[in-house]
């Protein structure tokens, strides 16, 4: 009865199963995957948020298909805080990222079309990619004392039916920024195969080196979708707000828009409450980043001082995002060494083959845990090594 394209295997795969188990044992969990910041113990301005969502012009109805414009016109401030000028017409508003993702596959692709996307990175393309009938095509992030996208190895992956390549700015879980030599040779391939460039830009803001994120949100030399959305850069997964912003040459752009027009007007999804807040949302952001990012400076301080203490166990460079990835003995696969810690250690981390990772032997932790029980699970990590 049904189709080919929900055909996947449910059943709990073995680390969900020693979760589960862990969990009924009633056993303290040091939980180092935590990516939801609404769990994390972060101060949010209560009444302002709540009383955004007050305003009895929610009362009204007013059918937009890109949103309502004092939403969009909040969003383009918030690109122009970015260095990016975003006219209020290329924005488009949706329920989430991954609905906007969700847009442009559908923009984009025929069934069976091709997207390029960078391995290591976020699992969730997958069921995106599934759903929308388009194939997934991974190019290599080589890792040297940093992250880089491989640009001959992206290229190389090109064939008649891809129709994009998808980069993550910064990158989930490796952290790196795209460069902006990267970008001008993004480009050029990209203009060159008349294909698009998809840019997440969910992690923007977190920056903690001395490299801070440069938007695409204002790039033209080759058809661009940029997406955003309040998830993390307010930290409000819940209130189910995020954009879609179109750039590039301007007659590409302006078709694209039409069309993606009639793709939002189909659907109208995102709610006037939480448009007509959203302003108030992205004006609270800063107070929210502001503790997030003391909170990954301390856990990463925390971690290179366990770190420092052995030599079995090293962590990867990182330029922003939320996670970190550790490099450990490849005594096993990575999903038989994270069930071991789990049923061992009562630590829970993410098997770097769930992001795609070449080979055996790492871990993504998540930067945003509270601090004591990231210290408390990195000591168990490490401990097992
Ligand atoms: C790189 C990346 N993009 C998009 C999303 C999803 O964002 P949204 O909640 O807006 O769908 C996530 C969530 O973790 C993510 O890590």
């Amino acid at each position: 009865m049904f189709a080919e394209r929900t055909k996947w295997n449910l059943a709990l795969n073995r680390l969900s199963e020693a979760l589960a188990r862990h969990s009924a044992s009633g056993k303290r969990l040091f939980d180092l995957t935590v990516s939801n910041p609404t769990d994390c113990g972060f101060n949010y301005e209560a009444q302002t948020i709540l009383g955004a969502l007050h305003n009895p012009a929610g009362l009204r109805y007013e059918p937009n298909p890109k949103g309502l414009e004092a939403a969009r016109r909040a969003v383009a401030a918030y690109c122009a805080d970015r260095g990016a000028a975003v006219p209020l017409d290329d924005i488009i508003l949706t329920t989430s990222t991954s609905e906007a993702y969700s847009f442009v596959f559908r923009l984009l692709c025929n069934p069976g079309d091709e997207l390029l996307i960078p391995a290591p990175s976020y699992p969730l393309f997958a069921f995106l990619a599934d759903l929308q009938d388009v194939k997934l095509v991974r190019y290599p992030l080589v890792y040297d004392h940093g992250w880089q996208i491989d640009c001959h190895g992206l290229e190389q992956g090109i064939t008649p039916r891809t129709r994009g390549v998808i980069v993550v700015n910064p990158n989930n879980p490796t952290g790196h920024f795209v460069k902006a030599g990267e970008l001008v040779r993004l480009n050029q391939t990209c203009a060159q195969h008349k294909i698009a460039v998809i840019a997440d830009e969910v992690f923007l803001d977190f920056a903690f080196g001395s490299q801070s994120g440069l938007s695409c949100a204002a790039n033209s030399d080759a058809l661009t979708f940029t997406l955003s959305g309040l998830s993390k850069i307010c930290g409000l997964p819940q209130m189910k707000l995020a954009w879609l912003i179109t750039s590039g040459p301007e007659e590409l752009k302006r078709q694209a828009l039409d069309r993606l027009e009639v793709i939002a007007d189909t659907y109208l999804s995102p709610n006037t409450p939480v448009q007509l807040a959203t302003p108030v949302f992205l004006q609270q952001r800063h107070g929210f980043q502001k503790q997030l990012v003391t909170r990954v400076r301390r856990n990463l301080a925390e971690l290179d001082r366990q770190l420092a203490r052995q030599k079995a166990c090293t962590r990867l460079e990182l330029e922003g995002g939320w996670y970190a990835v550790l490099r450990v003995p490849a005594v096993q696969p990575d999903e038989e060494l994270a069930i071991t810690l789990l049923e061992t250690k009562s630590a829970y981390v993410h098997p770097g083959h769930f992001f795609d990772f070449a080979g055996d032997g790492y871990f993504v932790v998540s930067l945003i845990a509270r601090e004591q029980e990231f210290a408390e699970g990195i000591k168990r990590v490490l401990s097992a090594f």
